[in-house]
């Protein structure tokens, strides 16, 4: 997808705000790729079997090459080498929108001294498998506890040129048979009156979804005393235990 060339270096999300009370341990996660943080904070929540789909296979060699200056740098090295000096920048076509190191580290569980050093003694056991797939073409075959899909809802209308809200539904749907949660929506500044996209609108996504749970937290926007949400659908109310 020509939108998505670039590769995010940290997530523009918080993602620690809808991660750091939810227990992953002995789950199977499946997300998409962007800058790994997704899996990292996934990992360090516990989760020891992960998949990562990307439609930019760069996100995929990118995500390699964090983990791999994880588990040799020193914290300090870390913080300089990627988050400040970001030295990929070189190598691959980073996206720099939104980018704020202080932010980056509130919104990531790995970026204190303390939990870098837990992961990087935990990515020794861990499986992490990389798909390059856009969303439409994922099949499942195997059963996975958690899915988590970042804001490809913001994008649906590159996915699909009607109806994209229920359409999405509908893949969701097939997906829900083989997942326990999808987290399938992560919205941004849900107090504010700007709506992007239909997933901005409460009254549109409950007529799409006969059921969801909604959970707030800190916006991963600096400077805003806003709230950022993630949207979430569980399998059993659908298709019972
Ligand atoms: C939605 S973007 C935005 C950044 C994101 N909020 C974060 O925190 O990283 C994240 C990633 O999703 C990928 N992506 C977007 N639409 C996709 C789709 N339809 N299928 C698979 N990956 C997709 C992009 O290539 C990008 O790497």
């Amino acid at each position: 997808m020509e939108k998505f060339k670039k590769v995010y270096p940290f997530t523009t999300e918080n993602i620690a705000g809808y991660m750091h009370n939810l227990d992953l341990t002995g789950k199977k996660v499946i997300t998409v790729t962007a800058s790994g943080d997704h899996a990292l904070n996934a990992i360090l929540r516990g989760s020891t079997d992960i998949t990562c789909f990307d439609v930019n296979p760069h996100s995929k060699d990118y995500s390699r090459d964090k983990i791999d200056a994880i588990l040799s740098l020193s914290y300090e090295d870390f913080i300089r080498y990627l988050l400040l000096d970001n030295h990929l920048k070189s190598k691959y076509d980073l996206e720099f929108k939104y980018y704020n190191p202080d932010s980056k580290k509130r919104c990531n569980l790995y970026l204190s001294r303390e939990e870098f050093y837990r992961l990087k003694s935990l990515l020794a056991s861990v499986s992490i498998r990389f798909i390059d797939a856009n969303i439409t073409d994922l099949k499942l075959k195997d059963h996975f506890d958690y899915m988590f899909l970042s804001n490809i809802s913001d994008y649906l209308s590159l996915l699909y040129q009607s109806e994209e809200l229920e359409r999405y539904q509908k893949l969701l749907m097939q997906f829900l048979e083989y997942i326990d949660y999808i987290y399938f929506a992560y919205l941004y500044d849900v107090e504010g009156d700007e709506k992007r996209s239909r997933i901005d609108q409460s009254s549109e996504v409950d007529k799409v979804f006969k059921s969801y749970k909604k959970i707030e937290f800190p916006t991963a926007l600096e400077g805003k005393r806003t709230k950022d949400a993630v949207l979430i659908l569980k399998r059993s109310d659908y298709f019972g235990k």
